[in-house]
């Protein structure tokens, strides 16, 4: 599914060089379950933007689902974010005003899904996340745990085969980051999807089958 080889990320801020990435080589096969960890700025974050495409590497090749990243175009890279990729973060980023279910039809109003058949989605990934019974809340009629379920829910509306997550659980007491892994690993159990998740809490990790380890813009442990 993943296919990283030699990947490096610099950024250039005014006179100074920051090099995010130093030579990354990383493979996740379809159906793997596995976390990220490493101190802060060791390039965690810059790694999963690369991995999903929401950012493209300095040097080195990235091979995603048998695509090769750098000989698509802009439209066919948004493409594949959008059908084959869903992200979660640890700001929750949903819209205030909206309920439950509308944040859930959003990706699908983009693509201009008719509105029967968004309704029908949201409210079954809406279920998937335990939250059939919170369609109309709007998010701040949510518990921190309800609205990242809903984020997760927005994730899913595309059926990704792919999840990719940043400190999902950061902002969350330990019970609410247990439901939240207890629904990637259903994800990854019983839909096979694909999640590589970024944590700094080793429970977090414990519960994913595959642990690596970044430092300093390396990978000092694939986790296999
Ligand atoms: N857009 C950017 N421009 C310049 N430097 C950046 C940018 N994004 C990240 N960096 C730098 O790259 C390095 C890696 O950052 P990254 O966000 O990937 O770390 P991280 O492991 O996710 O950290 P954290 O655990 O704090 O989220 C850091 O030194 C950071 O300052
Ligand atoms: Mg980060």
């Amino acid at each position: 599914m993943i296919e990283m080889k030699n990947i490096t990320k610099v950024y250039q801020v005014g006179e100074s060089r920051v090099e995010a990435l130093k030579g990354i080589d990383l493979s996740i096969n379809e159906g793997e379950f596995v976390a990220i960890m490493g101190a802060s700025g060791s390039g965690k974050s810059t790694l999963l933007s690369i991995a999903g495409c929401l950012d493209i590497p300095t040097s080195g090749r990235y091979v995603i689902d048998g695509k090769d990243v750098s000989l698509l175009s802009d439209d066919e890279l948004s493409l594949l974010r959008n059908e084959k990729i869903g992200f979660v973060f640890q700001a929750f980023h949903l819209l205030p005003r909206f309920n439950a279910q509308e944040n859930v039809e959003l990706p699908l109003i983009y693509k201009g899904t008719p509105k029967d058949e968004r309704k029908e989605r949201a409210t079954n990934c809406l279920e998937q996340v335990g939250l059939r019974h919170r369609l109309l809340h709007s998010s701040s009629e949510l518990s921190g745990g309800e609205q990242q379920r809903v984020a997760i829910a927005r994730a899913l509306v595309n059926s990704p085969r792919l999840i990719l997550a940043d400190e999902p659980t950061g902002n969350l007491d330990s019970t609410s980051a247990e439901e939240i892994m207890d629904i990637f690993c259903k994800l990854n159990e019983e839909k096979k999807m694909t999640v590589v998740i970024i944590t700094h809490n080793q429970a977090v990790a414990e519960r994913t089958k595959r642990t690596c380890h970044l430092k300093d813009g390396q990978i000092v442990d694939e986790g296999i």
